[in-house]
């Protein structure tokens, strides 16, 4: 376990986001869901939600978790579940902003909503929603593969412009049509919810943002580039996981764990040279799949005590 990695994620107050990113299979959903437990079982009120469009939740707890509410996990008090699904977001974020431009522009709406990129606007409108009113003492973030989630978190850059650029047109709309001003509050209300959850993913005491690796040569250069994404985007990285680490105890004469042992520990020196300045935390690689709350609740401990 490590105790300051501990220290930092509990809630001093106000809420806490919790972010795991990484490479593809690399224990995003492992870390994520047993760090939603972890806090679910010592009394903290918890969501987790995953902004990956599969549904490694639903398999994970055993039961449909959707995007339309969040849901109680069944087996785990404190704890509810949701899974950002573009599609479901799509049609919340369709509604939204419909309403949001008034009759004027509904057909504005409907343009947006078929953009390439409306999937991601969607899906990035609800996770917005999550900072912006975080209804839980802890949210965890079980993110997809680190493209796509550097990509969510770059959207507020693009929103913020657009939607800049709609307030003005709306105005200048509205002045030539002899029409109240008014029609731009909620537009207005966006610029401002986004931009406050961009104060709070970049707020260390408000959000810590872990990324999962292996000690191996592929997921330690996506975690130098995720760390270099983040940063342009002033987003710090604090914590690094790596998972799935060789443990001398474990490997009791076996030659074959050996070597992969000697293997992972080139690669383990190589990540304390260069990802300085971040908390560590190596978590064994386990006899068997971490695949139910029990296995989950054992990597909890693995990584923050009891
Ligand atoms: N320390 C561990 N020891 C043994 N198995 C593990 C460990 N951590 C994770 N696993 C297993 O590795 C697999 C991948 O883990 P997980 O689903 O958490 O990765 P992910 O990063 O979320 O993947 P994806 O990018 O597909 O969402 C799972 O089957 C999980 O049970
Ligand atoms: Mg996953």
């Amino acid at each position: 376990m490590n105790e300051e990695l501990r220290k930092r994620i509990l809630p001093n107050g106000s809420a806490k986001f919790i972010f795991f990113g990484g490479k593809g299979g690399v224990g995003k959903t492992t870390s994520a869901s047993a760090t939603a437990i972890w806090f679910a079982d010592h009394g903290y009120d918890t969501t987790i939600v995953s902004t990956d469009p599969t549904v490694s939740l639903s398999v994970v707890f055993g039961q449909e978790i959707g995007g339309e509410k969040r849901v109680q996990i069944k087996h785990v008090p404190n704890l509810c579940g949701m899974n950002i699904n573009p599609k479901d977001a799509k049609g919340h974020y369709k509604k939204r902003f419909e309403s949001m431009m008034g009759q004027m522009n509904s057909a504005l709406g409907e343009e947006t909503s078929q953009s390439p990129c409306a999937d991601e606007m969607a899906t990035f409108d609800q996770f917005v929603t999550f900072l912006d009113e975080p209804e839980s003492q802890v949210i965890v973030f079980d993110t997809a593969p680190t493209g796509k989630s550097l990509r969510e978190l770059a959207m507020p850059f693009n929103w913020a412009a657009y939607v800049q650029k709609q307030i003005m047109e709306g105005r200048e709309m509205a002045k030539l049509m002899n029409l109240p001003e008014n029609t731009n509050e909620s537009l207005e209300r966006d610029k401002e919810r986004y931009e406050r959850a961009m104060v709070a993913l970049r707020d260390k005491e408000h959000t810590v943002f872990n990324l999962v690796m292996l000690p191996e040569r592929l997921p330690i250069e996506e975690t130098a580039s995720a760390i270099a994404g983040l940063s342009e985007h002033e987003i710090p990285v604090q914590s690094l996981v790596i998972n799935q680490v060789i443990f001398q105890k474990d490997i009791d004469g076996n030659p074959f764990l050996q070597s992969r042992a000697n293997l992972q520990a080139k690669f383990l020196n190589e990540i304390q040279d260069r990802f300085t300045g971040l908390l560590h935390t190596e978590v064994p690689l386990l006899a068997q799949d971490v695949s139910d709350i029990d296995g989950l609740r054992q990597v909890g401990k693995l990584l923050y005590g009891e």
